[in-house]
């Protein structure tokens, strides 16, 4: 695994953002924390242009964004380009480190593109190029002398990065609290899954974006409630509520930057097929967690940009991003293909690609069923009669979500 450089504080400008009436009003609307599980936020934190900059700027910016994994920086010169919060920025592998800086080009910002591996980094308007840690190397016609002053003054601004588990999260905030700590919870969950030499597959990343907010899409991700209805035929296997056993949820203490649930499969070593959850999965189980790990499904929502399903015979992830208040693209085995964790062996198999097949095969059935509900979530959220509803013991995810969402808009909220 690759060494990361921790970044210390960089040169980046503190994002600046005024509070409108409008969003304020939103704002003033919010539940104090104590009660979020009392009603549902304003439907306009779904709906309000100006909420989503708001959103933006003052969440987005400044959380962890996962932005791909390690395989994607397994050599020198590999690079990302992604855009957290809208911002472009590129992630590259520089030897046996892994730097995050921003895509804006030191002579008149224009946006640095990457291709995937690359000896340097060139902006292509003026050919000013860079070296792959951002530090300015040539500036054509510029001068000798100008240009040796430049390359001592101008680098791309670095920019906060973390490895978890393999996957690379940015944060634009340079004062942002440490990635790690705040997904402790989610730690016993891995227990056994990293002893089966997991190989990353990194999600064909979405062309086209849903039509409707970020929050409905990973408030669907995270409801136990409507598996039972919505998904029949494709759930069942696994599900939320059981004569005994059931649904299970964690706690969720301030700082913690994750939501699980977990639910039981009705036998051991289920996991996806041709028709959604299923008793003969297309891949084998992983041998090398526990006899209870191999018995259930636990979905781990990564507010605001990542969602994750371990199962036993894989972790499937995906990246969620938000360019609109009714934007958001989804890149995983739901909505393009890809976004695995499995083991070595079970991506060496002979007839992987066959396999791999099915599973698309039945997250695209759970997904249809899926489609139609966000729709409606969403124009549901425009009406004049939309509510503010109560939540049912089933929703605790969805109460942990307001509390976490209530804490980050106060947080952005703050003068
Ligand atoms: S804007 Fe990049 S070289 Fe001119
Ligand atoms: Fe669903």
């Amino acid at each position: 695994m690759a060494i990361v450089e921790t970044q210390g504080p960089s040169p980046i400008n503190p994002v600046t953002f005024t509070t409108s009436e409008a969003v304020l009003d939103i704002l003033n609307r919010l539940p104090p924390e104590a009660e979020a599980a009392d009603r549902m936020l304003p439907a306009e934190c779904y709906t309000s242009p100006a909420f989503f900059e708001f959103e933006r700027q003052g969440v987005f910016a400044r959380s962890w964004i996962c932005v791909g994994r390690v395989e994607q920086l397994a050599n020198h010169g590999d690079c990302i380009s992604a855009q957290p919060a809208g911002e472009p920025i590129i992630v590259t592998r520089s030897n046996d480190k892994i730097h995050a800086m921003a895509a804006i080009c030191r002579h008149r910002g224009q946006v640095i593109p990457c291709t995937g591996n690359q000896k340097t980094l060139r902006c292509p308007l003026h050919y000013w190029t860079y070296d792959l840690e951002g530090r300015l190397i040539g500036a054509p016609h510029i001068g000798r002398e100008e240009t040796a002053a430049l390359r001592r003054s101008e680098r791309l601004p670095p920019i906060r990065l973390e490895l978890w588990h393999g996957f690379v999260f940015v944060n634009l905030d340079p004062n942002a609290e440490p990635l790690a700590p705040s997904l402790a919870k989610v730690e016993p969950f891995w227990a056994g899954y990293e002893a089966a030499d997991l190989v990353g597959i990194p999600p064909k990343l979405a062309d086209k974006p849903l039509p409707w907010n970020w929050k409905v899409h990973v408030e669907n991700f995270t409801d136990a409630y409507h598996p039972e209805f919505v998904h029949r035929g494709t759930h069942d296997f696994a599900p939320s509520v059981l004569a005994e056993g059931g649904v299970v949820f964690t706690d969720m203490k301030p700082g913690d930057n994750a939501i699980v649930r977990t639910v039981p499969m009705l036998k051991p070593d289920g996991g996806m097929m041709r028709d959604g959850w299923g008793e003969n999965p297309a891949f084998p189980p992983i041998t090398t967690i526990s006899a209870a790990q191999r018995q259930r499904l636990t979905f781990v929502m990564i507010p605001p940009s990542m969602t994750m399903v371990f199962a036993p015979n894989a972790i499937a992830f995906t990246l969620i991003s938000a360019t609109a208040v009714e934007e958001t693209y989804a890149s995983s085995d739901r909505q393009t293909a890809g976004g695995w964790l499995m083991p070595r062996s079970s991506v060496e198999l002979a007839d992987f690609r066959e396999r791999a097949a099915m599973v698309l095969e039945g997250g695209a059935k759970i997904w249809a069923q899926d489609v139609p509900e966000n729709m409606g979530m969403q124009k549901g959220k425009k009406s004049r009669f939309a509510p503010r509803g109560i939540y049912g013991p089933l929703e605790t995810t969805l109460v942990q979500f307001n509390v976490w969402l209530i804490n980050a808009y106060k947080q952005a909220a703050k003068p």
